[in-house]
């Protein structure tokens, strides 16, 4: 198990030495060969980086959209969400998948790997948004939980969302609004309460609005072969 990081599972299926750098290895993630705790927390981030290492990657479900940043995002908010996964409260098929063999171990050490793996000067406050967004933003009091910057949010567990990609905002959006479904939505109370107020529309602005801010949270690519 120790050995049994992605990277050697998908390489000895494909040949018995290292492929070359760049040569892919198997597409899909491989769900039966999770690392075991005691391996380096790279190998435990070698099946992220095919979805959150690839700038502009896309997800088709449930609708086309930019996989999430990731990398500089609280650590506190990666571990929550991973566990949100894990557990059900979040019923995205495919991060489910991937959440639930974590252990706790392997969510701390992924999480503190992703928050740090962009440094970045934090962002300014935010200057006054235009008047169509302002009433939105006023309406949810958006900016009294993630913060005036909307990168410094009042409690680690909670996302920073500036500069985040604009379609995935719009889907984490109406995902509050989808309860009960087996495959889609997210059950958080917080945020349910939030989102039923707007119409898509208005999550839409507030997505583009929001996704417009400077930003602490980035794609870094990297080579599967480190
Ligand atoms: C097949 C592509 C894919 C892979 C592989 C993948 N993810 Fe994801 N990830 C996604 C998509 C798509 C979402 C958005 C899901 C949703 O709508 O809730 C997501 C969401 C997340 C989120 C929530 C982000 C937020 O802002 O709420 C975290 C954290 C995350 N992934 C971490 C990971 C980690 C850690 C790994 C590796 C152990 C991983 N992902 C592997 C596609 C992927
Ligand atoms: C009372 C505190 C609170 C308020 C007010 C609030 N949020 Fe949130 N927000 C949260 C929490 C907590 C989460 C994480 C929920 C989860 O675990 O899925 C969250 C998650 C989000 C996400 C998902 C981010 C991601 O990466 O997936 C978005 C987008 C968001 N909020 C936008 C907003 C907007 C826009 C408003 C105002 C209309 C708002 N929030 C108001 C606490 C709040």
């Amino acid at each position: 198990m120790l050995a049994g990081s992605a990277f050697v599972v998908s390489a000895q299926s494909n040949a018995p030495s290292s492929p070359a750098p760049g040569q892919a290895p198997a597409a899909n993630p491989p769900a039966t060969a999770t690392p075991g705790p005691q391996a380096p927390v790279q190998a435990k981030v070698a099946m992220c980086i095919g979805c959150h290492g690839i700038p502009g990657y896309q997800a088709t479900f449930p609708e086309v959209h930019k996989v999430p940043m990731i990398a500089g995002q609280n650590a506190k908010y990666i571990a929550a969400s991973l566990a949100a996964y894990a557990k059900g409260d979040r019923k995205h098929p495919t991060m489910r998948g991937i959440a639930l063999p974590l252990g706790d171990k392997d969510i701390a050490e992924i999480s503190e790997y992703y928050a740090g793996l962009a440094p970045v000067e934090p962002v300014p406050a935010t200057v006054e948004a235009p008047a169509d967004v302002k009433k939105l933003l006023d309406k949810g009091a958006c900016a009294s939980c993630h913060g005036a910057n909307f990168s410094k949010p009042i409690d680690g567990t909670y996302p920073k969302i500036a500069g985040q990609h604009a379609d995935y905002l719009y889907v984490a959006l109406k995902s509050y609004q989808i309860q009960g479904k087996p495959y889609h939505g997210r059950s958080n109370a917080v945020m349910a309460g939030q989102v039923k107020q707007f119409t898509h529309a208005e999550l839409k602005t507030l997505a583009q609005y929001l996704a417009s801010l400077p930003s602490e949270l980035r794609t870094v690519p990297q080579s599967r072969f480190r």
